[in-house]
């Protein structure tokens, strides 16, 4: 009655904003991601008959939480089981860092649960059951399941690997740009751009030639085709928010700094592109080789509150048992 799970976090190359359905989570487009190395969350739960209530505690500190409890509460179902649960959750991303921790979250929440209650795992990252369960937590989870560079197909809700994390020697130097949490979830700028947006509709019609163009860039480690695609779906997707009604923003003045430094990293031959998601944080994809020079340019510039250097990094497992 107790498994403890690793996870880590994922950031888009090509992104997903917007659902087709809210109720069940279900994205109104695909998304291509990468899984991070070092990132991430363990998570132990165990069941415990004698428990009244889950008792969820994150970093050391007691919290409530609906969406642990939501997620619990449907595998419970599942399972067939009546117990609540004890949850522990270490989160190594820094706090407040800008990076999902809502997909590493979920995602070792959902394994460690899973096993916790017995459950097969047998098919268990075949689209069904278990992913459609950590997808309602959060849309980018299941891609956390997987590591390297994973699709997740909105139609079926499949996952599937593009590129094994050791296949191509490439990095993502993650510059943040602020301490403070963000004013809107992306699930409400979701909804809100998506309710106001004349920009939607065409960013969804779009969105196939972006994920087509990823897959055959990732498929010939073409680096610099994957960027210039990650850069054009980051901007569509703010555009797409810009348009809102009113305007929906998380990019800063600082933001744009960044962004002009890449492009002067590249006049002189660096290869570096960079994305942001719903936060003003950017996130410089570029090969293993070039994070010393990427490094020395942001922070020669920018007062960043913290550069992280991260890799391709391995899928969920399980620590224990
Ligand atoms: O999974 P959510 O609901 O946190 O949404 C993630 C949305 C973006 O990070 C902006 C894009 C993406 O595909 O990860």
């Amino acid at each position: 009655m107790k498994a403890t799970a690793i996870s880590s976090v994922n950031i888009a190359l090509v992104k997903y904003w917007g659902k087709r359905d809210p109720e069940t989570n279900w994205p109104a487009v695909g998304s291509i991601s990468m899984t991070l190395d070092g990132l991430g969350t363990e998570t132990t739960v165990e069941f415990d008959s004698t428990l009244e209530a889950d008792v969820f505690i994150l970093n050391g500190v007691e919290r409530q939480d609906a969406k642990v409890t939501g997620l619990l509460n449907r595998i419970r179902t599942v399972a067939g089981l009546g117990e609540y649960a004890h949850i522990s959750s270490i989160n190594t991303v820094p706090t407040a860092s800008g990076l999902a921790s809502s997909a590493s979250g979920m995602s070792a929440l959902g394994f460690a649960a899973w096993h916790a209650a017995g459950l097969s795992n047998d098919g268990l990252l075949k689209p069904g059951k278990f992913l459609d369960l950590v997808r309602i937590g959060s849309g980018s989870a299941p891609r956390s399941l997987i590591g390297g560079i994973v699709e997740l197909n909105q139609t079926d809700g499949s996952i599937r690997q593009l590129c094994k994390p050791q296949d191509w020697p490439i990095a993502m130097v993650v510059v943040q740009l602020t301490h403070q949490s963000k004013a809107v979830s992306s699930r409400d700028g979701m909804a809100h751009t998506q309710r106001t947006s004349p920009y939607f509709q065409p960013w969804v019609q779009h969105h196939p030639e972006d994920l087509a163009s990823a897959r055959s860039a990732i498929a010939r480690r073409d680096l610099e085709t994957l960027g210039r695609v990650m850069e054009r779906s980051t901007m569509r997707m703010h555009a797409c928010m810009l348009a809102a009604d009113p305007p929906l923003r998380y990019l800063l003045p600082s933001t744009l700094t960044v962004l002009d430094i890449v492009t002067e990293l590249r006049r002189t031959g660096i290869s570096a592109w960079a994305t942001m998601d719903a936060g003003p944080h950017v996130k410089i994809l570029c090969h293993a080789e070039d994070v010393d020079a990427i490094e020395k340019a942001v922070g020669a510039t920018v007062k960043s509150t913290q550069i992280l250097v991260t890799h391709p990094g391995e899928g969920t497992r399980l620590v224990s048992p």
